[in-house]
C-alpha cells in the first residue's frame, strides 16, 4: 500500500529512491503552524514525517496526525517533540546521534578560543576603523585558554569530545553529568563546584523538563566573576534573560550558538553586547556533517516505513508496548 512521507525539508531528488518502497512524497513548504490549513492537512496524510529541529511536534500537532507512524528529525536533539505523547500514539522518533559529536565539539573550542582572545571583537575593531592605537602591552587583553579550569555540564558523547580536545590545551577539565560518571582526564565534581571552581563553564546536556533553565539566575551568579559561559547545546538550558544582565554589568562573558528563541530577535539585547560571541546554531552545520546526518535520518525513515525498528530510536520505549 502507497505510504504517504511528509517532508518539512528540501531533498535531492536521488535521495528519494527506490529503496523507500512504495511511497508518495509529500513536500511542505511554508509555515509548520496550526493556524496554517495547508500544514493541518499535510499532516493528516502522512503515515511518516521527516523534519528538522524547527518544526515542533507537540500533543496538539500530533493530534492532527492520525496516520503517523514514523518521524525522523535531521537533529541529534529532540526537545522539539512531544516524546511521551509520540510513545503514547505509537510513532517511532527517529534522531541523529553520533555522527554530529566532533563538529559540536570543534564549535565550542572555537567559541571558547574566540571568547578568551576577543576575537570576533577585534575583528569588529578593525573593520570599524577604531584601532587607533599601534600594539601596546596594555591593548585589547583577554585571557588564556591554555591553563584555564573548564567545567563541562554533560558528559555524552559531545562533552567527553571536547574534553579530548581540551587535553591538548594543558587544560584542568572538571566534569558534572546528570547521572554520574567517570571519563579519562576529567575530574567528577558537584555542580555547584564545578560553578564556582571554572573558569569556562560549557554546556553539553540535552534539553529535558529536568534542565530547563538549568543554568538559573542562582547558577549564573555562582559562577566566578569574569568566567565565560559556552552554549552550543539549546538555549533553554540558560535563563537567557538573566545571562543578559549578567552580561551588561560585565560580570561574565559568553560564547553562544543556540538561543532560547531562534533565529535571535533583532532587538535581543545580547546584539549590543561585546561580552558575546555568538554563532547563528551551526554546531553541526559542516558538509561532511549535515551528509551525515541526513543519511542516519533517511536511515530512520526506510527502516520505519518497511515496518522496522528505527536504528536510531529515541523512544525505544515505542517498541515496548
Ligand atoms: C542540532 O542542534 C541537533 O540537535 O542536531
Amino acid at each position: 500500500m502507497t505510504q504517504t512521507v511528509l517532508l518539512t525539508l528540501p531533498l535531492a531528488d536521488h535521495l528519494l529512491d527506490a529503496s523507500f518502497g512504495d511511497v508518495r512524497w509529500l513536500q511542505f513548504q511554508g509555515d509548520a503552524h496550526l493556524s496554517n490549513p495547508q500544514w493541518c492537512s499535510a499532516l493528516k496524510e502522512a503515515d511518516a514525517v521527516l523534519c528538522t529541529l524547527t518544526t515542533p511536534f507537540d500533543r496538539e500537532v500530533f493530534a492532527q496526525a492520525p496516520r503517523l507512524k514514523v518521524l525522523s528529525s535531521v537533529s541529534v536533539g529532540v526537545d522539539h517533540i512531544d516524546l511521551e505523547t509520540a510513545t503514547s500514539r505509537g510513532v517511532a522518533v527517529g534522531h541523529t546521534p553520533g555522527v554530529l559529536v566532533d563538529s559540536t565539539a570543534d564549535l565550542a573550542i572555537g567559541l571558547m578560543l574566540a571568547s578568551c582572545r576577543r576575537l570576533v571583537e577585534g575583528d569588529r575593531l578593525i573593520r570599524s576603523g577604531h584601532w587607533g592605537e599601534g600594539w601596546t602591552t596594555g591593548f585589547f587583553l583577554g585571557t588564556d585558554l591554555s591553563g584555564a579550569t573548564v567545567g563541562l555540564v554533560g558528559l555524552g558523547a559531545i562533552g567527553q569530545a571536547v574534553a579530548r580536545r581540551l587535553q591538548g590545551f594543558g587544560v584542568r577539565v572538571l566534569g558534572w553529568n546528570r547521572t554520574p560518571r567517570s571519563i579519562p582526564g576529567v575530574e567528577t565534581v558537584d555542580l555547584d563546584t564545578l560553578l564556582t571552581t571554572a573558569d569556562i563553564v560549557s554546556l553539553h546536556t540535552a534539553l529535558v523538563p529536568e534542565t530547563n533553565h538549568l543554568m538559573s539566575s542562582g547558577r549564573l551568579d555562582a559562577m566566578k566573576p569574569g568566567a565565560i559561559l559556552i552554549n552550543t547545546a539549546r538555549g533553554g538550558l540558560v535563563d537567557e534573560a538573566a545571562l543578559i544582565a549578567a552580561l551588561q554589568s560585565g560580570r561574565l562573558r559568553a560564547g553562544l550558538d543556540v538561543y532560547a528563541h531562534e533565529p535571535l530577535p533583532t532587538d535581543s539585547p545580547l546584539l549590543t553586547s561585546d561580552a558575546v560571541v555568538m554563532a547563528p546554531h551551526i554546531g553541526s552545520a559542516t558538509a561532511a556533517t549535515r551528509a551525515a546526518m541526513l543519511q542516519r535520518a533517511l536511515q530512520n525513515l526506510t527502516m520505519g516505513l518497511a515496518g522496522d525498528a528505527l536504528p536510531f530510536c529515541a523512544n525505544p520505549a515505542v517498541y515496548a508496548q
